[in-house]
């Protein structure tokens, strides 16, 4: 077989990893991919988002898979324009994936079909959201309805930074028109879970959980970013949270839909706050996440490629899936400054010093010699051991081999 993969971050390098150990395959592509991804797959030079030059490539070159890693070309419908060609994707189609494209839309799904979640309003009117940002206490938390890089929830610790959230949001457009809604949120405590799933429309099966680090800083401190670390198997899902959440949760997802006419076929990323065994849902994601993807696929066994090609035939059913009882961890390397702006084009060295690790590329390309930084996630190191201890300590071992100018991580990943 002949796979596209599209997309150029860490996720993206593992999905191309993992695809090519499948005896299936014969050829990789990735668009535009970057300097990790050239040595596993062919890198083309298209943009994720331009599905039109994506679909003249698959179609040029007979390409039999085309595996959408981010959210923004699932979002422009790349399934069903290249279904309209004869081509297949593995992702949701457009319909389907409005369950990352608008938080509202999402939020009445899960009320409409008693799915726990946080208590919630919608506002398309500042002024309106204004009057009522206090309506569930304080925290308040304030969520741009689009999409928005996983930035655009800000916890309002009171009413003057809910007013300033809503502002920021509605008034000046910080996310552009993802912020013509905002939706209002009751603030839920306890520790997140991230379940990716497997859908084909009549099934929906769990992948082993895995845990995100979401904050900049050491203790989940600081701003926000799109993941700094992961670790799989997450240790609160034991059996009974596994059955709760199979029958509160994932059931009533998978009626849902049916009932709504949405034939979900490709990941569904839930993202679950749970707090004393009671899971929440908190968001959808209708792709893999990243860097839970480099954890989890570190454990799968079975091959992907079959299982994406059951999701789209929908016999996902029939095909056993079966996980490493090793545990993984993903410790990303970041350029100093992100979330906010950071340096590009810093020399990265010492790669082929590690051991026992695998490096996932994310904003890296290559520069004459060198690979050189080019986003503000730059790597993702990342390990399977026995225990996660051990596959921790060998993960923050290969790091202190690797070096480029302000490199930053944090230091108690899967600790
Ligand atoms: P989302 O993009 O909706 O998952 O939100 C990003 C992050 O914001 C989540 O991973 C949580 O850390 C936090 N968050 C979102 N919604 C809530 C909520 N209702 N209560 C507390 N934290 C939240
Ligand atoms: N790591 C969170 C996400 O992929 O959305």
């Amino acid at each position: 077989m002949k796979i596209l993969v599209v997309g150029s971050g860490g996720r993206e390098h593992a999905l191309v990893w993992k695809i090519k150990q499948s005896p299936k395959v014969k050829t990789i592509y990735c668009a535009p991919g970057n300097a990790g991804i050239a040595k596993d797959a062919i890198c083309v030079d298209i943009v994720a988002v331009d599905i039109d030059k994506l679909a003249d490539f698959a179609e040029k070159n007979a390409v039999d898979l085309t595996v959408a890693g981010p959210e923004e070309c699932l979002v422009k419908g790349i399934t069903d324009e290249f279904a309209k060609r004869g081509l297949k994707v593995f992702g949701p189609n457009k319909a389907c994936a409005e369950f990352e494209n608008s938080k509202a839309f999402t939020k009445r799904f899960l009320q409409k079909y008693h799915i726990p979640t946080a208590k919630y309003e919608e506002y398309t009117d500042p002024a309106e959201a204004k009057t009522h940002c206090g309506a569930f206490g304080y925290p308040a938390v304030i969520k741009a309805d689009g999409l928005a890089a996983g930035k655009g929830v800000i916890i309002a610790q009171d009413e003057k930074e809910a007013l300033a959230a809503i502002d920021q949001i509605m008034i000046d457009k910080q996310f552009g028109a993802s912020g013509d809604k905002i939706v209002l949120e009751e603030f839920l405590t306890g520790t997140e879970a991230s379940v990716l799933c497997f859908l084909d429309g009549c099934s929906i099966v769990p992948m082993e959980s895995a845990r995100d680090y979401k904050n900049i800083g050491d203790g989940n401190t600081g701003l926000n970013t799109g993941g700094m670390g992961t670790y799989s198997p997450n240790e609160l899902f034991d059996a009974a949270l596994k059955k709760k959440v199979q029958e509160t949760i994932l059931e009533p997802i998978l009626a849902g839909m049916q009932q709504e006419g949405l034939d979900y076929r490709g990941i569904l990323f839930v993202g679950l706050m749970i707090r004393e065994g009671e899971p929440k849902v908190l968001e959808f994601n209708v792709r893999f996440g990243d860097p839970e993807t480099q954890s989890v696929l570190m454990r799968l066994q079975t091959d992907l490629v079959e299982i994406m090609e059951s999701c789209n035939e929908q016999t996902l059913s029939k095909i056993p899936i079966c996980w490493s009882e090793d545990a993984a961890v993903c410790v990303v390397l970041a350029s100093g400054g992100y979330p906010g702006a950071y340096e590009k084009g810093k020399i990265i060295k010492g790669l082929n010093e590690t051991e026992g690790v695998t490096i996932f590329h994310a904003g890296t390309t290559v520069q004459g010699e060198n690979i050189v930084t080019n986003g503000g996630r730059v790597l993702g190191v990342a390990s399977l051991a026995k225990t996660r201890q051990q596959a921790r300590k060998m993960v923050y071992e290969a790091i202190e081999k690797i070096c480029f100018d302000d490199v930053y991580y944090r230091k108690d990943i899967a600790k």
